[in-house]
């Protein structure tokens, strides 16, 4: 089963956005197979952003995730990956349709609250840089 990785951002635990976001992810059936709160650190950040190193925005981005506490999580469904693009909406909330989580909560491109792995191999790469194998829990879904 396809898996996505995803993280409330600093701004969205902050404003007290865990829950409903999750919420969101949990009523459309996706199932949450990792999660944590952790601080993350410069060297992660930036292994995780590496292919926007040289980008006007790198710095900033890399002092917004560090800012405080995120929640991480690996989401598992069927085509989860562009599902959970669908539902963060689009990048720069400006432009995000309202339905979406950024078009309902965000307003600005360098505090868009959620981030979502925009492929499967993106998705693969940034749950091995927060994610250790046995963090991964596999079980079935009783309901
Ligand atoms: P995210 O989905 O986490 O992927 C890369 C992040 O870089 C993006 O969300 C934004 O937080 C940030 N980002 C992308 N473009 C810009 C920009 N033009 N200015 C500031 N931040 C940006």
């Amino acid at each position: 089963m396809e898996r996505t990785f995803v993280m409330i951002k600093p701004d969205g635990v902050q404003r007290n956005l865990i829950g409903k976001i999750i919420s969101r992810f949990e009523d459309k059936g996706y199932r949450i197979v990792a999660m944590k709160l952790m601080q993350v650190t410069r060297d992660l950040a930036e292994r995780h952003y590496e292919e926007h190193r040289g980008k006007p925005f790198f710095e900033s981005l890399i002092d917004y995730i560090t800012s405080g506490p995120v929640v991480v999580m690996v989401l598992e469904g069927k085509d989860v990956v562009a599902g959970v693009r669908k539902m963060n909406g689009a990048t720069n909330p400006a432009e995000a349709a309202p339905g979406t989580i950024r078009g309902d909560y965000a307003l600005d491109i360098g505090r868009n609250v959620i981030h979502g792995a925009d492929s499967v191999e993106s998705a693969q790469r940034e749950i091995s840089i927060y994610f250790k194998e046995e963090e991964l829990l596999n079980y079935e879904k009783v309901t």
